[in-house]
């Protein structure tokens, strides 16, 4: 048996160098690095998007030589198919929806179409490749189509579907024109997995109100089998992140850090650029926070790191300029000649400098509007070993269900958030060091592989639980 995910995005990125030759970089984003890090034991192989466009023949082969060792196998995207599929249907259609930006919903007939075309291709570059018994894990919202296309081109191979980010409630999601044929493309798996189990209730209260179907708690009887839903919160690698700063070379940057920030305390803040993240919320609460809390000049500072993300898509280009006049506008009124209020990060970080970042951090500031999970916060906590910190959480993030222990904010209440950093700051190391080992030892447990191991342990079962159906 093989393992074949499928996802928008292969967890590569292929960029074009000055020499007209081709980078590849991992790829941003909590889907690509989580999975990424996946170190099951099973042949796995990934379907997905390289992440750039190209025409040439030559230029392709380069890219599928590359990446052939790695069980990669890439599916190339048109101009036109990434304007309408990705940036359009998946990013200004599917994406507000599931985070509740209804205002943000772009209908357009070009996007559906391409969002159809694409999710037919995938299944075209997948199909040759499956023999019986494997299992194929369909990754996320672009791909919503693809289980029931994969049901209908082959046969003895197990779907399963994960939703890496919220489903919205049944009255939201209802506005989508195109919602009985996502709901029916979903239920061509045999599991459908969420984070968290809203976001699954979620689904079965439309798949029953949209296609009138009956499930009972978490699976549904369909013409010859059962399709389940369920919650699998996902993880990290935890080793990964919690061993890290054994590493000299990840030490010597944690140590130069202390050297630079070291004089006052730092709030970390790390996403990709997104209004769903709540951005300019947290700036706001900030700037409350210097505004109320004089006593704390010069003696804190948040580090904003921003990962570019989706910069064709206008809503996104609009964001990044809010965001430079916000944090322009608390540097220019708070900065002294020896302290800046906001270090202001417009690039990803290198693995061991993100992960020298979140140990020296005395606190994560994650205060997203809307989040699948949010696995920002898993690494912060697990890449502390003795230093103390604190998590400052968004109760809209799926990861606030696990993580009890943080602070947990509205985030949309700016006051909240500059009581929560006063909160945090004030803190006692003991009180700070109990509650990360209680968080710690949670997701320590709940790890990547375990999320992944769960949830192709359930796939087998149900696979074994409808032979036995079709054999009555
Ligand atoms: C979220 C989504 C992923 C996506 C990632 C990065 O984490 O759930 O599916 O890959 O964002 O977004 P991008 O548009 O760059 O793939």
């Amino acid at each position: 048996m093989k393992l074949y995910i499928i996802s928008n995005r292969l967890p590569l990125r292929a960029t074009r160098t000055e020499s007209g030759d081709f980078e590849f970089c991992h790829s941003e984003g909590g889907l690509a690095t989580g999975l990424g890090s996946l170190t099951m034991d099973v042949e796995k192989h990934w379907i997905g998007w390289p992440g750039i466009y190209t025409e040439s023949d030559e230029e392709k082969e380069k890219i599928i030589s590359y990446l052939q060792p790695y069980n990669f196998h890439p599916v190339f995207l048109s101009q036109e198919q990434i304007q309408n599929f990705y940036e359009g249907y998946s990013n200004s259609t599917l994406w507000p929806l599931c985070h509740y930006f209804f205002s943000y919903i772009e209908y357009e007939n070009k996007y559906w179409e391409s969002y159809k075309q694409v999710n037919e291709l995938f299944c075209q570059s997948a199909v040759p490749l499956l023999e019986p018994g494997d299992i194929v894990w369909v990754q996320d919202y672009h791909l919503m189509l693809l289980p029931q296309l994969l049901r209908n081109s082959t046969k003895e191979v197990s779907i399963g579907y994960f939703h890496h980010i919220p489903f919205p409630s049944y009255e939201l999601f209802r506005v989508l024109p195109e919602r009985a044929d996502i709901l029916n493309g979903l239920l061509g798996a045999d599991l459908i997995g969420f984070h968290t189990h809203d976001y699954m209730r979620h689904f079965v209260s439309a798949a029953e109100r949209v296609l009138d179907l009956r499930f009972r708690l978490d699976h549904v009887l369909l013409d010859t089998r059962i399709a389940y839903a369920d919650a699998f919160p996902m993880g990290i690698n935890y080793s990964l992140y919690h061993d890290a700063i054994l590493n000299p070379s990840v030490q010597q940057k944690a140590f130069e850090l202390k050297k630079n920030y070291g004089t006052h305390k730092l709030i970390l803040s790390v996403d990709r650029l997104d209004y769903s993240k709540g951005i300019l919320h947290r700036l706001r609460g900030f700037a409350l926070f210097l505004e109320r809390h004089p006593e704390y000049k010069e003696k804190v500072s948040m580090a904003m790191i921003i990962v570019p993300s989706r910069d064709k898509v206008d809503r996104y280009a609009g964001l990044k300029t809010k965001i430079d006049e916000s944090i322009g506008a608390i540097n220019g009124k708070y900065s002294t000649i020896n302290w800046t209020p906001v270090y202001y990060f417009y690039h990803s970080f290198a693995f061991e400098e993100l992960v020298a970042m979140y140990n020296i951090a005395d606190i994560a500031l994650v205060t997203p509007l809307r989040d699948g999970m949010n696995l920002v916060t898993k690494e912060y906590l697990a890449a502390k070993r003795d230093t103390p910190g604190v998590l400052i959480l968004s109760e809209m993030a799926g990861a606030s269900i696990e993580l009890r222990e943080a602070i947990i904010v509205n985030p949309n209440d700016v006051g909240e958030i500059e009581q929560a950093i006063l909160k945090a700051l004030e803190m006692p190391v003991d009180e700070q060091l109990r509650k990360l080992r209680m968080m710690q030892e949670d997701i320590s447990k709940q790890t990547v592989d375990k999320w992944a191991n769960d949830f192709v342990h359930e796939i087998k079962r149900i696979k074994l639980q409808n032979e036995a159906l079709n054999r009555k």
